[in-house]
C-alpha cells in the first residue's frame, strides 16, 4: 500500500494519534501534511502518556521515519520542546525526522497577532499562531523552514513581520498585548511570554531562533522528493491528518474552522504528492461527537448531562486543556465527511466511553428550520448559519453495561455494542474496520463481518 491517508471525520480529537500509532507498526513512514501545534495527538504507552503536537506520531515506533510536509505550519520553539520531551522519554528522533523547506514557520509575531485579533475569543482558536501564519503564507510575507538556513533572509523576513505588528499596535495603549492575553484567560506564562514589538526589538526576535537554526536546520530536506522516491522503492507511507474534516477551511463549519485543508486533498498539496498515489483513505470517528471552541453542533448535550458525560469521557483538550463540548453521534455529518474524503474504511474510537448508558441516540437526518441553504432539505451543509437552524432526527439504539476495555476481539463485545458499530457503518455507508475500546495501544479490535 503506497500512500494511505488518515483523516478525522468530525471536529478533530477523534483519537487519530492512537490509530496512527497502531497502523505505524506496519509502515515505513508517517508524514504530517497540515496544521501545526494546534493539534494534540495523545498516545498511551503502557503507563506513560505521550502528547505530540507537531512531530508525527510514528516517531514512537523506532523503525518508522517521519516527515513534516510543506502544508504544516511549524513552530520551531514548540518543535524544540517536543524533541526534548522525546529525548526525556528515551525516544531517539535523530536521523528519523525530516522537515520540508517549504513549511511555513509560526513566529512569536503570529502568536501575538492572534491575541491582538482576539480570535481566541470569537472563534475559540488555540492561540498557537495558526491562523496568522497561514494568512502570512497567503499574503506572501511568510517565513519558511528554508529561511532557517540563511540568517540574512531570516532577519529580513522577520523584520517585515515585526514592522507589521508594530504598526497594528500603533495608537494602542502600552502593554495592550499582555493585557489581552491575560484577559482572555491566558496563564501568567502565556501573557509574559508574548512577544511585544513595541517593547522588544528585531534583534531580540532574531535571537529567539538561534536554537532552532542549530537544531532544526539540519532536518530540512526536500520531503516531497524523499517521499515520492520512497514510494517508488515500494515503501509504505501513512499520511497523518490533524484536526477533522469539519474544521477544514473550505469544507468545515466556516468561520468556526482552522486555517488549513484538513480533508484528503490536503495530503496532496501539503506533501506534494499526486492523488493517484493515494491508495487508501481511512476515516476516524469517535463513537459520539465532540468539538472544542465555538460554532454549530446539532447533537450537542446541554446542562448537567453535558457535564456528566464530559467527566466520564475525560473530554478535555490535549493542547489547551479546554473542556470539549460533547454530543450524540451524528451520522448526517459523518456521511458528508466520508463522501468528501472518499473514505474507504472507518475506525470508531472511544467505544468504551459509552458503556453503562441504557439508551444511546444517533442523529440520522436533519430537519431544516427554513434557513436558506443550497443543500437538499435535511442534508448536511457546512455553513454555521444553516447548521444552527437544524434539528437532528434521532434513532434510539440500546446501550450496554459491560466494560469493553480488555475484550480480546470483536466477538467478545456485547451484541448491543456490535450493533451500534454496525449501525454507524450502515448509516454512513462505509464499512467500519477497527474499533477502539480503551486508551491503551492494544485496546483495539478488528470488526468482523
Ligand atoms: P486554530 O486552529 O487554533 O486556528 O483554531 C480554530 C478552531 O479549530 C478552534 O475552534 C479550535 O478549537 C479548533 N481546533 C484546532 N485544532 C484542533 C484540534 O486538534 N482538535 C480540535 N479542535 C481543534
Amino acid at each position: 500500500m503506497p500512500f494511505t491517508v488518515l483523516v478525522g471525520c468530525q471536529w478533530g480529537d477523534e483519537g487519530k494519534g492512537k490509530i496512527v500509532d497502531l497502523l505505524a507498526e506496519d509502515v515505513d513512514w508517517v508524514a504530517r501534511f497540515q496544521g501545526g501545534a494546534n493539534a494534540g495527538h495523545t498516545v498511551l504507552l503502557g503507563e506513560r502518556q505521550a502528547v505530540l503536537h507537531l512531530v508525527p506520531t510514528g516517531i514512537l515506533r523506532p523503525d518508522v521515519r517521519c516527515a513534516i510536509g510543506n502544508g504544516v505550519v511549524l513552530d520551531p520553539m514548540a518543535l524544540l520542546d517536543e524533541v526534548r520531551l522525546l529525548e526525556e522519554m528515551g525516544i531517539n528522533w535523530r536521523g528519523r525526522l525530516w522537515i520540508s523547506p517549504l513549511a511555513h514557520l509560526v513566529t512569536p509575531i503570529h502568536k501575538a497577532t492572534e491575541v491582538l485579533r482576539q480570535q481566541d475569543r470569537s472563534i475559540g482558536t488555540t492561540r498557537r499562531g495558526i491562523g496568522p501564519t497561514y494568512e502570512a503564507k497567503a499574503a506572501r510575507h511568510g517565513l519558511r523552514a528554508e529561511d532557517l538556513l540563511d540568517e540574512r533572509r531570516l532577519r529580513e523576513r522577520l523584520h517585515v513581520q515585526w514592522e507589521l505588528l508594530r504598526s497594528a499596535l500603533s495608537g494602542q495603549p502600552e502593554g495592550t498585548l499582555g493585557r489581552l492575553a491575560a484577559e482572555a484567560g491566558g496563564s501568567a506564562g502565556h501573557a509574559q511570554g508574548m512577544f511585544d514589538p513595541t517593547r522588544q526589538g528585531l534583534e531580540e526576535l532574531v535571537d529567539l531562533f538561534a536554537d532552532a537554526r542549530r537544531i532544526i536546520a539540519p532536518l530540512v530536506c526536500d520531503v516531497t522528493d524523499l517521499l515520492l522516491s520512497e514510494d517508488d522503492a515500494g515503501r509504505t507511507i501513512l499520511c497523518e491528518g490533524a484536526q477533522g474534516a469539519l474544521l477544514d477551511i473550505d469544507h468545515g463549519t466556516y468561520p468556526f474552522v482552522t486555517s488549513s485543508n484538513t480533508t484528503v486533498g490536503g495530503a496532496c498539496t501539503g506533501l506534494g504528492i499526486p492523488p493517484q498515489r493515494i491508495k487508501k483513505v481511512i476515516g476516524v470517528v469517535k463513537a459520539y461527537t465532540t468539538r472544542v471552541g465555538e460554532g454549530p453542533f446539532p447533537t450537542e448535550f446541554h446542562g448537567e448531562v453535558a457535564e456528566q458525560f464530559r467527566e466520564k469521557a475525560g473530554e478535555y483538550g490535549a493542547t489547551t486543556g479546554r473542556p470539549r463540548r460533547c454530543g450524540w453521534f451524528d451520522a448526517v455529518l459523518a456521511k458528508r465527511t466520508a463522501r468528501i474524503n472518499g473514505v474507504d474504511e472507518f475506525v470508531v474510537t472511544k467505544m468504551d466511553v459509552l458503556s453503562g448508558l441504557k439508551q444511546l441516540r444517533m442523529a440520522v437526518a436533519y430537519r431544516a428550520s427554513g434557513t436558506q441553504s443550497v443543500a437538499p432539505a435535511g442534508a448536511f451543509w457546512p455553513s454555521a448559519a444553516v447548521l444552527e437552524g437544524v434539528t437532528p432526527e434521532y434513532v434510539d439504539v440500546p446501550g450496554w453495561q459491560m466494560d469493553l476495555s480488555g475484550a480480546p476481539d470483536w466477538s467478545a463485545l456485547p451484541g448491543e455494542a456490535r450493533a451500534y458499530v454496525d449501525r454507524i457503518g450502515h448509516e454512513i455507508g462505509v464499512p467500519v474496520r477497527l474499533v477502539s475500546i480503551g486508551p491503551g495501544r492494544e485496546e483495539v479490535v478488528r470488526r468482523e463481518a
